[in-house]
């Protein structure tokens, strides 16, 4: 028997410029994270997954990779990455790494060769197309805005990129490609990593014909807008990519692990498979309403339920507004976020945690003139940008910019953010923090008993309530407290006004319990 240890794993997302900086320059680092990691161990998390720490002209944060085999100098050195995994390891702590296999930096090594000149072969490796007339080879747009594609110079071809002009695009129909990234791979495997997080997992081949998206009238406003079902990318080669690379990480022990920047959960079904993706993520962004986080929950459940794989629920993550902000914000936000990790945390399936999630936090202002987001600078501001939920982390209370670093950190630190420090949190029992603690705590206890199987059960309108096991769970989406008559000792609840009355358990408004009840597993 193969071991699973990631199956119902609870994993922890480190934006790694933002989470500790061991040398006060105001950016985070590898060696911060080594000194906080007896932080994690005691939030009580099982894996943790750093964000690109490779050299990179940080165009997009890492996200623009101009070396794969090492580490951007402002975040440290090899060692110090050999160093995390083994303090990280000795903690039962496991490690993914990000690995970004659709595009380069525009500073990558092949592309400034590529660059060199009309005929050098690394032009092969990227997407360089002559354009029609003065204009681009087809209609594709960036996720940034504009065009997917630049020329340089009046050169007469174009090279495609879907995200920001310094991040071109890879050519994976050359064999060269997937070669390079099968060694790039194999080389941090070899290094300890436990397993990949695939930035834009499904996009590395794009539809060979290049041909343009078909535009039609937009159903509301009759605009000109793309028409559904049309792919350029998830091209069915993606998937011989992920099975070559199944097979590599299925000779390491244990096993390591393949998780997909994917959201859709059509997609999830495809690509999570015995011999392709082990995961992928169940983004939580519905609305506060009981019946569409139902439907949201058993979409993604179904997606894999032909696989051996279950959900990766998550609330938030480095390019989405932080959840206590979508929920409504401030003390309202902060009770849903709460009930929402009680609700999610019961569920079969891995979870991930976004830095600061486990301490309320919300999303950010950060002054216009301080952002650094592609996506609000190539779209001139039309977009807010993604910096407000990429601000650093508040250490410590009292102290200059939360206790992150005594420089000026490279998003500021908003003055309110004081009180959500961590020190600050981990001395009161009412806390966020303590409340992950003990989820997390009480989760671990149970988890041999806790079935992969969940059912829905009768609950009151705005309530949703399941039974996995021994555990049941029950919340409250309303805007009325609520009796339930359902026997069982409570666990925990998502704030001190959950508790037991004389006839049934009182939950208030925006709130979730877990119960444990006599039930055996399976049942
Ligand atoms: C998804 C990453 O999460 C995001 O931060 C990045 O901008 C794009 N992929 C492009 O790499």
């Amino acid at each position: 028997m193969r071991s699973s240890w990631w199956r119902n794993a609870v994993f922890y997302q480190v934006y790694v410029r933002s989470f500790a900086d061991s040398n006060n320059d105001g950016v985070g680092d590898l060696p911060g994270i080594t000194s906080r990691l007896d932080y994690l161990r005691s939030l009580g998390v099982d894996g943790l997954w750093l964000t690109p720490f490779y050299p990179s002209p940080q165009k997009d944060h890492g996200y623009d990779v101009a070396d794969y085999y090492g580490v951007n100098p402002e975040y440290g050195t090899l060692d110090d990455f050999a160093r995390l995994v083994e303090e990280a390891h000795r903690r039962g702590i496991k490690l993914l790494i990000d690995i970004v296999p659709n595009h380069t930096s525009s500073r990558h090594p092949w592309f400034e060769a590529a660059l060199s000149g009309g005929d050098d072969p690394h032009r092969t490796r990227y997407y360089f197309v002559p354009g029609r007339d003065d204009a681009p080879p087809n209609n594709w747009q960036s996720a940034f805005g504009g065009p997917a594609w630049t020329r340089l110079d009046g050169a007469p071809e174009w090279y495609m990129h879907l995200f920001a002009p310094e991040q071109p695009d890879l050519n994976w129909w050359n064999p060269a490609v997937p070669a390079e990234f099968r060694k790039i791979i194999t080389y941090w495997l070899d290094r300890g990593a436990d397993g990949f997080r695939i930035d834009v997992a499904v996009s590395l081949h794009k539809r060979r014909d290049l041909a343009d998206r078909p535009l039609v009238p937009h159903r509301t406003t009759g605009l000109p807008t793309t028409a559904p079902g049309f792919e350029i990318i998830d091209q069915p080669e993606v998937h011989d990519v992920y099975r070559d690379w199944r097979h590599i990480t299925g000779t390491y022990e244990p096993e390591r692990v393949l998780v997909g920047e994917i959201f859709d959960p059509g997609r999830q079904s495809r690509y999570i498979k015995q011999d392709e993706l082990h995961m992928a993520f169940a983004m939580m962004d519905r609305r506060w309403d009981a019946s569409a986080w139902k439907q949201a929950i058993d979409v993604y459940r179904h997606a894999v339920s032909r696989s051996t794989s279950l959900p990766s629920w998550t609330q938030s993550n480095h390019d989405v507004i932080r959840h206590v902000t979508r929920l409504g914000g401030d003390g309202l936000g902060r009770e849903r976020a709460k009930a929402s990790a009680l609700l999610l945390l019961g569920l079969p399936g891995q979870y991930f945690i976004y830095q600061g999630e486990e301490l309320g936090l919300e999303e950010a202002f950060v002054p216009p003139e301080r952002r650094e987001d592609p996506l609000y600078i190539h779209t001139n501001g039309r977009h807010q940008g993604r910096d407000g939920c990429r601000v650093p982390m508040p250490w410590r209370q009292h102290e200059p910019n939360a206790g992150f670093s005594t420089a000026p950190p490279w998003l500021p630190t908003p003055a309110a953010w004081d009180r959500n420090a961590v020190d600050a949190q981990a001395r009161s029992t009412t806390s966020v923090l303590s409340l992950y603690r003990r989820l997390l705590e009480i989760r671990r206890g149970l988890a041999r008993r806790l079935p992969a199987r969940m059912d829905w059960a009768a609950a009151p309108k705005d309530c949703l309530m399941y039974h996995r096991g021994p555990l049941s769970v029950a919340c409250n989406f309303g805007h009325r407290p609520l009796e339930l008559d359902q026997p069982g000792r409570l666990l925990i609840g998502s704030t001190p006004g959950v508790r037991r009355s004389a006839t049934g358990l009182l939950m208030p408004p925006n709130s979730a319990a877990w119960l444990e009840t006599r039930r055996s597993a399976g049942s």
